[in-house]
């Protein structure tokens, strides 16, 4: 399948089934989630094999089904819980993942400007939304459900890591990073470098951060109400303050915050290399409505 974006073409390169996540607060579907962590086979610190094949994939299972309960288990640092409760799993959102865009999401798609980058798309609700409005949209995402979700539901997508070659790299006028994926490849400073190499000069970087005041780098697999469970792989969650610590490493200046049903998003523009701290200029371009 093919497709364009921002005037470039795109193949779509099948892959491997990947990994992925992180949660908001406590929405409905987490706590119903949470009730189900009773259930749980008990884990305690589970040793890190990274590469161990998957013995299922309930993230897949997931996207396919829209539904959870599917969790986050942390098998690294189970001395710092963190959000991850005492059993050291995180509810993931499976259900709002998979719906239309709430107000919080609205909130970003408002600003977004030009052609969007989903980077993690999931199953798209971004990506299809802003394709509704008429705004070029890509979502790029290692799992092949969830490229076929959002290919279902009106948008294009890619099935790449965000650290492949991309179409139209260096020409979006908007990178999207929602729900938690600062995460993305365990290390947010170089993630952040990676995005810097997507965005047109001028464009915007809207990213999610964690409604805690975490900075945490960690080993973590997802994992259903059931036991079965994906692979190990690195993974991050950051705050707000974290994310702009991490943002500024990379060579990001904050240029918009806010708060938006509990979850906290930041807005970043690329610092200009012969004016550190200087403010690109705003691209007008057509915003999603
Ligand atoms: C928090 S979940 C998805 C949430 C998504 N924003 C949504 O709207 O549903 C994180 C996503 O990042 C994807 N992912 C993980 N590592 C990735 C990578 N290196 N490049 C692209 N996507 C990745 C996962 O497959 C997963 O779909």
């Amino acid at each position: 399948m093919s497709g364009t974006a921002v005037g470039v073409d795109f193949a779509v390169a099948e892959r491997p089934e990947p990994a992925m996540a992180e949660p908001r607060a406590e929405s409905p579907t987490v706590v119903m989630a949470r009730n189900h962590m009773s259930t749980l086979p008990a884990h305690p610190t589970l040793p890190v094999a990274p590469g161990t094949p998957w013995i299922n994939d309930p993230y897949a299972h997931a996207l396919r089904t829209g539904r959870g309960p599917l969790f986050l288990r942390r098998l690294s640092h189970p001395d710092r819980p963190d959000g991850f409760g005492e059993e050291h799993v995180l509810p993931l959102d499976v259900e709002r993942w998979c719906a239309p865009p709430d107000a919080a999401d609205t909130s970003v798609l408002r600003r977004c400007t030009g052609s969007v980058l989903d980077v993690g798309c999931g199953p798209g609700r971004m990506v299809a939304a802003l394709a509704a409005s008429g705004v070029p949209a890509l979502g790029v995402d290692l799992s092949g459900d969830a490229v076929k979700r959002t290919r279902r539901s009106g948008g294009a997508a890619v099935q790449r890591s965000a650290f492949d070659r991309l179409p139209g790299e260096g020409r979006w006028g908007t990178v999207l990073l929602m729900d938690g994926n600062i995460g993305i490849g365990g290390d947010p400073v170089a993630l952040l470098r990676r995005l810097g190499e997507l965005i047109a000069p001028g464009g915007l970087l809207l990213a999610e951060a964690a409604p805690l005041d975490v900075d945490e780098r960690l080993t973590v697999r997802v994992e259903d109400s059931h036991g079965h469970h994906g692979r190990p792989f690195p993974w991050a969650r950051l705050g707000t303050a974290a994310l702009l610590n991490a943002a500024d490493s990379a060579g990001w200046i904050l240029t918009g915050r806010w708060t938006a049903d509990g979850r906290p998003f930041v807005e970043l523009r690329r610092r200009r290399a012969n004016h550190p701290g200087a403010q690109s200029p705003i691209i007008e371009r057509p915003h999603y409505s």
